[in-house]
């Protein structure tokens, strides 16, 4: 089984961006987490970032028949993309949309999710936590037969 993690933009700057709302963990930490936490499960996993919505699309594309399962934190572009939504669509396997923080808490622009339209579910607020949530969900999904 193989999992792409892909994060979108100014998840680069975890850490120092807002830690009141995203917390002092980095992206590295994240990763790390994410790679034990992988190994733990027996899953091989990439972890990608990028701030540029054409690469995060091509990405999707590459993960189809690399990969299994996609965990997408798309940043802004969740809440914007229609494209993002397409390429999860047409990459034709099964994903988790992801945000550390509860968008549903913070700003009605932040409420609407194109994302959400074609995930298998969503985890949302739970910080840097969030991402080993959504590694236990993605396989055990898998393990069903998704
Ligand atoms: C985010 C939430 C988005 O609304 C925001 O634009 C981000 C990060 C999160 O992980 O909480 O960049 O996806």
């Amino acid at each position: 089984t193989s999992i792409l993690i892909l994060n979108g933009p100014n998840l680069n700057l975890l850490g120092t961006r807002q830690p009141e709302v995203y917390g002092h963990t980095t992206l590295a930490d994240i990763e790390a987490m994410c790679r034990a936490k992988a190994a733990d499960l027996g899953v091989d996993l990439s972890f990608e970032q990028s701030n540029h919505e054409g690469a995060l699309i091509d990405a999707i594309h590459a993960a189809r028949g690399r990969h299994d399962g996609i965990i997408l934190n798309a940043g802004a572009y969740t809440h914007t993309s229609v494209a993002l939504m397409d390429a999860i669509s047409s990459a034709a396997l099964p994903a988790i949309e992801l945000h550390l923080s509860n968008v549903h808490a913070r700003e009605p622009f932040r409420h609407q999710s194109y994302i959400a339209k074609v995930v298998v579910g969503i985890i949302c607020g739970f910080g840097a936590r969030g991402y080993l949530l959504a590694l236990d969900a993605i396989c055990g999904h898998l393990e069903d037969g998704g």
